[in-house]
């Protein structure tokens, strides 16, 4: 095993878990026969995914940072530990500030109508965040100016007149984004101002070769303006250190790919950073200056501000700072790869300066492409959180992007062939279809309830049961590809079983032996979804609503469904057709 995947897991403990409800004369508990579910300790968890910017709609590439982290959550609560998970609207900056001007309103005006339908398409997709707030808050105000004051007073703050890029035309000094060029390094046309996407070189925004402003395509001149600098290089070793060592438990923040990236950073020299900008901007006000603070300055300070206005009408005022001054919880970011420079330099620093708790883990993730290439509106392939679920059903996403996550870096492809291909073979035949084929013998054809499991369908049980501590191990480490192919490998044992044992036949020749391999299969697919139960939560909910139960819990892995009534099979998931999902998505989008 890899060692990055064991770094989260904790000490195991046998502790022996309850039957979590119903009376135990309906379900037998498996304690006596097999060793039980063994769970890690207790945990505190505050987890984040990246603030998205509040001027453009959730597309599908943003949900593969939501729903791996909304996985993640739900993983960690299904297994009893404490876990929020806090996101909010990044709501400043120049872009912002101009999509609102485009739209004739005010940056607040449309950061409250951006924000509505982000949590829109957020539950949507089943995306259950303890708190969404906005960084355009009172309290997230409060921390900028008093990080910022701590900064200041430890000597971490200069100040330095420098030479921008400014657009007469618009009367905007243009942020890095906001400048078109040849790249300095390889001469490709229409690059950013900042990093060119041909070569991958990063630059200062007056090396590019013959400068636009990309919001009126005049010319910028070179004006100079006073800025403040934090002086990251002050905190350097420290920095260094923690990525070493780790925040809160000795252990590295990131994973062994990711730090060898960041490495080549330490090495090429860490910079100041220039968290001021001149007005007109949408940000707070630096306090006694006239510049405001870059929105990637008050941007991560969003998860604390979250986390306050959360403990707050949570009745716990004091919680957020158990949270990020008295490290009683671990932290967890979940990022894209391309804000990792964000994360793991000037986050650390800034949480450094105001005193607060380090991350205990940054996780990184790849991007989205389509068909492999990256989304594009011209292909047809960008693609809308809204959009999507219009045509299709969003577990069916989930499960897809999910499937290709195994934890790392490595960018994720949708594929719509493959989407439709897998979709079919394993939700549907390999896991619903348990439930359609011996819903439909037992409601129809016998009594309508779960007898007891034959001698192999306890083994199988037992079998399927055993490989709770390698899925929650894959969960832990966000290999969800690992997760879904144990459970679709266990699902082919459960078909395997049904097909030899044919309770279709069995059913009119020895009614018996077919509730026997009925109440097995159901029961089977009962812990199937408590190991979906993360991924696919309406799936999950169905089969519970199906088998009359409560939602699954981890600890459902230690009990039986015996002696106990089903309810109608009722149709649980549609299969998925190529030429219906392609001219969905892929047309008018
Ligand atoms: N506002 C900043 C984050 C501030 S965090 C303090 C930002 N916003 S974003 O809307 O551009 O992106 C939000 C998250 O979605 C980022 O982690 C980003 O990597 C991720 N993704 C955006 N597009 C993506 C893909 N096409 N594929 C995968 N993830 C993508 O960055
Ligand atoms: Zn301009």
């Amino acid at each position: 095993m890899n060692p990055d995947e064991t770094l989260f897991f904790g000490a195991i403990e046998p502790e022996l878990f309850l039957p979590s409800y119903g009376a135990l004369s309906q379900k037998q508990s498996l304690f006596s026969s097999r060793r039980c579910i063994l769970l890690p300790t207790m945990r505190k968890i505050l987890v984040t995914s990246a603030l998205p910017y509040a001027n453009g709609p959730i597309h599908i590439g943003h949900l593969v940072e939501y729903i791996q982290t909304d996985v993640w959550v739900r993983f960690q609560k299904l297994v009893g530990n404490t876990c929020h998970y806090m996101c909010a609207d990044d709501a400043h900056g120049t872009p912002i500030m101009l999509s609102a001007q485009k739209m004739g309103m005010t940056p607040e005006a449309m950061i409250k109508t951006v924000s509505q339908e982000h949590q829109r398409d957020f539950a949507t997709f089943g995306i259950a965040f303890d708190y969404y707030y906005s960084t355009h808050s009172p309290e997230n105000k409060t921390l900028a100016s008093e990080v910022y004051l701590k900064a200041k007073a430890k000597g971490l703050i200069a100040q330095r007149e420098i030479a921008q890029y400014y657009c007469e035309k618009d009367g905007l000094f243009l942020p890095d984004r906001l400048i078109r060029g040849s790249c300095p390094k390889c001469q490709a046309p229409d690059q950013y101002g900042d990093a060119c996407e041909k070569c991958s070189a990063t630059y200062d925004p007056t090396q590019l070769i013959t400068p636009t402003c990309a919001h009126c395509g005049s010319i910028p001149v070179l004006k100079p303006s006073s800025h403040y600098f934090f002086q990251l290089s002050k905190l350097q070793d420290a920095i260094q250190d923690w990525l070493q060592k780790g925040g809160q438990n000795g252990l590295p923040p990131v994973r062994s790919e990711v730090a060898n990236k960041l490495q080549e950073w330490f090495d090429t020299g860490i910079k100041d950073w220039d968290i001021s900008r001149d007005a007109p901007y949408f940000g707070f006000q630096i306090p006694d200056t006239n510049k405001y603070f870059y929105v990637w300055m008050d941007a991560p300070l969003g998860y604390i501000a979250t986390t306050q206005h959360w403990a707050q009408e949570h009745g716990n005022p004091a919680l957020w700072q158990d949270i990020w001054q008295r490290g009683n919880y671990e932290i967890h970011h979940v990022i894209g790869k391309d804000i990792l420079y964000f994360h793991t330099l000037f986050w650390p620093a800034l949480l450094m300066a105001g005193d607060f708790q380090l991350p205990k883990h940054v996780h990184v993730h790849g991007f989205l492409t389509v068909n492999g290439e990256k989304m594009s509106k011209s292909r047809g392939t960008f693609i809308t959180a809204a959009h999507f679920a219009e045509h299709l059903h969003p577990e069916y996403l989930r499960y897809y992007l999910m499937a290709k996550c195994n934890g790392g870096m490595d960018d994720i492809d949708l594929s719509l062939e493959d989407f439709v291909t897998k979709i079919n073979a394993e939700v549907v035949n390999k896991v619903v279809n348990i439930g359609s084929r011996l819903g439909s013998i037992v409601t129809k054809k016998r009594e309508g309830k779960l007898t007891t499991p034959d001698p192999t369908g306890h083994e199988l049980l037992s079998l399927i049961r055993d490989k709770a501590t390698d899925i929650a191990t894959h969960y832990e480490a966000m290999n969800y590809l690992k997760v879904t192919r144990e459970i679709m490998a266990l699902a082919d044992q459960l078909n395997v079983y049904i097909d030899s044992a044919a309770p279709w036949r069995l059913v009119t020749t020895e009614p018996a032996t077919a509730d026997a391999v009925c109440c097995t299969g159901l029961n089977g697919l009962r812990y199937l979804s408590v190991y979906l139960a993360p991924l696919m939560p309406t799936l999950t909910a169905g089969i519970s609503a199906f088998l009359q139960i409560p939602i699954p819990q981890w600890t459902d892995l230690n009990t039986l469904l015996t002696n106990q009534p089903i309810a109608p099979y009722q149709h649980l998931a549609e299969r998925l057709d190529l030429k219906t999902v392609e001219k969905a998505l892929t047309h008018g989008s």
